[in-house]
């Protein structure tokens, strides 16, 4: 599955292409693939050998909200694979100007080889790709953060191996973050322990789980007991920033601290998407602590996406 440039031509057949707007767009089997891909990428990054399997291929970043991993990551990774990015945000360009989303689609995916898009809600990367020619990575939605994932199950494989049959507790806002994770673990065969404050746990249907891997604690410490790895986000995502100061008074006692990490399984591991708030979210002491994988979470974006550019373009190469 080689998508050529040719495939731009108005006459052109559309060849089916592959997107990665939510977790579950992959298989268990293509995410075992993948991570074994990111092994090898990194360890040639590593060793400073070039791996310019994309070469002369364009990728076009779309940003609607900040960022600073996400823009790297795609755009160092892009050259780090051969190829160009380009980064195209909502303030200068029609995007934000009123153009429809499908007409975006249409146009910006001619002109480029691989998408990928940071906005608001779901249904705009949905309507984007359903009119895009290339694949379209979703790099953050309200509702999802797939790649962010695909690095923190990557950071688990590279230090202790399969996640199946863990338990992973996550603290705090049911955001787009704990919406991939729910979807992670169905795909990949973990428990999810969730705790939120009233009001802002996860809803299934916005998942699109069915729950039979999640398990709900009203008590942040019972969620944590016994987990093997410790996540939390900020209390206010981008885009939600009117709700903050109700949310730093809900979300008071979802804090990980030591007393939280003492109660999970004692090598557990503590991740954190970035960027964080210390004092909030999470103490000092255990995002600058011995458990925190926080920085390998980040060094792994980079990784994960050039194996997901790669598979999404080339399609299996082993
Ligand atoms: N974790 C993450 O996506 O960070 P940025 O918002 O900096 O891209
Ligand atoms: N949940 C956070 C993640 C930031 C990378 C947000 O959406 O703002």
């Amino acid at each position: 599955m080689e998508p050529s440039h040719a495939l731009s031509a108005p006459t052109a057949a559309l060849a089916p292409c592959r997107h990665f707007l939510q977790f579950r767009d992959l298989n268990a089997e293509e995410l075992t693939y993948l991570f074994g891909r990111t092994r090898l990428i990194k360890e040639k990054f590593k060793r400073y050998q070039p791996h310019h399997i994309l070469a002369d291929r364009t990728l076009v970043m779309i940003f609607e909200k900040a960022s600073t991993r996400t823009r790297l990551s795609f755009e160092a990774g892009m050259h780090q694979l051969g190829g160009a990015a380009i980064y195209l945000n909502t303030r200068d360009s029609q995007l934000g100007r009123g153009e429809p989303v499908e007409d975006a689609g249409e146009v910006i995916s001619r002109m480029c080889d691989l998408v990928m898009i940071r906005t608001y809600e779901q249904a705009i990367i949905e309507r984007f790709a359903s009119r895009s020619r290339v694949p379209v990575i979703n790099g953050l939605t309200n509702e999802f953060h797939p790649c962010q994932v695909l690095a923190d199950i990557y950071t688990w494989v590279e230090r202790r191996g399969s996640v199946a049959g863990i338990t992973v507790a996550w603290i705090g806002d049911g955001n787009n973050m704990a919406n991939t994770w729910a979807q992670a673990a169905e795909q990949l065969g973990f428990m999810l322990h969730l705790s939120s404050p009233g009001g802002y746990g996860i809803k299934a249907s916005v998942a699109g789980v069915s729950g039979r891997a999640l398990r709900h604690f009203d008590d942040p410490m019972e969620a944590a007991r016994g987990a093997h790895l410790v996540s939390t986000d900020v209390w206010t995502s981008m885009g939600f920033e009117s709700e903050g100061a109700a949310r730093k008074e809900a979300f008071a006692a979802w804090r990980v601290d030591a007393d939280m990490m003492a109660v999970a399984d004692r090598n557990a591991l503590f991740m954190h998407c970035l960027p964080a708030h210390r004092g909030e979210e999470v103490s000092a002491e255990v995002i600058d602590g011995a458990q925190s994988v926080v920085w390998d979470e980040a060094e792994n974006r980079l990784h994960v996406q050039k194996a997901l550019m790669e598979f999404l373009l080339l399609g299996r190469l082993n």
